[in-house]
């Protein structure tokens, strides 16, 4: 199949482009944010085509791109006052919003959600396509699936040369990621994907909006998102992409320590300099966050090669467009990042009884980390800190006797009282966190701190990532009775007490849950934690 190239300036362009659209068949679009690949979005022949040439997942659906707010409304049914308050004052422009869906919205459009995303772009050639059209255009974005997106009409021939019919050339895109994504199908708004819109600039017209987990963290496969492209590994150029935190002098010095013939350093145009013996290249100014959003994936695709091995990235950090950056970036990375200014990598190890902390722990001792057991700590404390018995024995008159701790007693107030257990955490917390920092002076590149009041202690602070690990409540009731030789209402009790699950899971970076087959959790753990950057450098 030829490609037919049509320019954004020639009059005859949106007439043509519309009648391919109206016949069913694929045209790369310019927008604003990336180039899209476009097809009628109510056909579903056309949109099938979408899916085929990008390799895309069946379960990853579409933004409907719009030429008028008004046009919504065929699509979406229940629409808030708050979506025209955003099209109001955001369209056209890099804002998609998710609303309930008309039945008019094909499933696969869809990807068989009850929701629709809809946008209308800042790019006067397509929306007058979408005009010509008659009918709102599906369109991802158009690189192949998995790959950087596309911001000019090279990258989309690159990518589909010969297997689409029809390419819009509108010259560079202007922001050069992806729109920002809000949920407005429920309660309270939530940020899909952070975009050109601001986190800053939603919250001015709809007050509180929720952050969805998937913008920060990394997602397994098997979680269920809001938004399903959340999940997969995205934006990767075909060489591992490494993002160096720290300071300027300690990411450098990192860098010089790491980099092998070829690698590479991807970084801000203010820090060429520093990196001039490394192959640097700049992908915009740190001061200035529109140039890296416009110049981020045209930069990942120039190191899109295998033989580079690594590419040490810099990272904007912050809220505004730096948060759109940061996301890609991170994706990119497949979530990889060494913090250049500590000496130590410390993993937060958090997480219920009996859900396999153990497991998770013995793991990174394996891989030559060294462990804190905060629990082991306190018992220690217990028997030798003076200070700590004293500040118990006042808040608790009677519990120290000899010198020696009455835990049964101390036991029964705390656990019948909870303004009684804080007054307790408060003392036992600031000592066991002094404990920690006096133990991570000497210690080896790796650490992880085991403690189940990772956060109330403030000890995740310490941390470069924290992991809460979870498991069915009733393996822990089982895997309890049997190690302590207690009662199933006693090892119930004890739980309970306990953060659940997914209080844990919802404070913790990462999640790993074990579902009680120990060597599959074993696999699981080192498969994560050797997969952390600088683990995988020492060995
Ligand atoms: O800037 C953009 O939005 C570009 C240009 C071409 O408009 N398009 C784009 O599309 O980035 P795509 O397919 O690469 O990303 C769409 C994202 C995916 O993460 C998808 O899961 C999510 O939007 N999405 C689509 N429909 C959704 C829905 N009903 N609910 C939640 N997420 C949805
Ligand atoms: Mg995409």
């Amino acid at each position: 199949m030829k490609t037919v190239l049509l320019y954004a300036n020639n009059p005859d362009t949106p007439a043509l482009a519309a009648e391919r659209i109206r016949k069913g068949e694929l045209v790369a679009i310019p927008t604003e944010t990336v180039y899209g690949l476009g097809a009628d979005g109510l056909n579903p022949e056309a949109v099938a085509k979408i899916f085929l040439a990008k390799g895309r997942p069946q379960d990853n659906p579409l933004i409907l791109h719009v030429a008028d707010a008004a046009d919504i409304e065929k699509l979406c049914h229940s629409i808030p006052p708050e979506a025209y308050a955003l099209a109001e004052t955001f369209w056209p422009g890099p804002l998609t919003m998710v609303l309930p869906a008309r039945d008019i919205v094909p499933k696969c459009t869809t990807a068989g959600l009850p929701t629709v995303a809809v946008r209308c772009p800042d790019c006067e050639v397509t929306r007058e396509i979408i005009r010509l059209s008659g009918v709102p255009i599906a369109a991802p974005s158009a690189n192949l699936s998995g790959k950087p997106s596309t911001t000019t009409a090279e990258h989309v021939l690159h990518d589909h040369e010969g297997k689409i019919p029809c390419v819009v050339d509108g010259g560079p895109c202007r922001v050069g990621v992806e729109s920002t994504i809000i949920d407005l199908s429920e309660d309270t708004p939530r940020l899909l994907r952070p975009g050109g819109i601001t986190p800053e600039q939603l919250h001015n017209i709809l007050g509180d909006i929720m952050i969805d987990k998937a913008v920060t963290a990394s997602v397994d496969k098997d979680t269920v998102v809001k938004a399903p492209g959340m999940k997969y590994r995205h934006y990767a150029p075909d060489c591992r992409v490494l993002i160096i935190d720290g300071d300027l002098p300690a990411a450098a010095e990192y860098i010089r320590k790491h980099f092998q013939p070829g690698n590479r350093v991807l970084c801000f145009e203010e820090e060429l300099s520093f990196f001039q013996d490394f192959a640097p290249l700049a992908y915009g100014k740190e001061k200035d966050p529109d140039t890296l959003t416009a110049g981020l994936f045209a930069a990942l695709r120039q190191l899109d090669d295998p033989a580079i091995g690594t590419v040490f990235a810099r990272c904007p950090r912050g809220s505004g467009k730096a948060l759109a950056v940061q996301n890609r970036l991170e994706k990119a990375a497949g979530f990889q990042r060494v913090n250049s200014r500590n000496k130590h990598f410390i993993i937060g190890i958090t997480g219920g009884t009996g859900c396999g902390k153990t497991t998770a722990l013995n793991v990174i001792r394996n891989l030559g980390g060294h462990i804190i057991d905060c629990d082991a700590e306190y018992h220690r404390l217990l028997q030798r800190d003076r200070q700590m018995l004293a500040a118990i024995e006042t808040r608790f008159p009677g519990v120290v006797r000899e010198g020696a701790l009455d835990r049964k007693k101390l036991g029964g107030i705390v656990f019948a009282e909870p303004a009684a257990l804080k007054d307790l955490n408060r003392i036992t917390h600031t000592a066991v966190k002094q404990a920690v920092l006096r133990q991570l002076l000497p210690t080896p590149e790796l650490v992880a701190i085991d403690a189940i009041g990772l956060f109330e202690g403030e000890l995740a602070e310490l941390c470069d990532i924290t992991v809460a690990v979870t498991a069915p409540v009733e393996d822990r009731v089982a895997r309890l009775m049997e190690r302590e030789n207690i009662s199933r209402e006693y090892a119930l009790k004890r739980i309970e007490a306990q953060p659940s699950n997914e209080e844990f899971s919802r404070r913790c970076n990462y999640t790993l849950k074990n579902n009680g087959d120990l060597e599959d959790f074993q696999a699981k753990c080192l498969d994560f934690f050797s997969k952390l950057a600088i683990i995988e450098e020492k060995s």
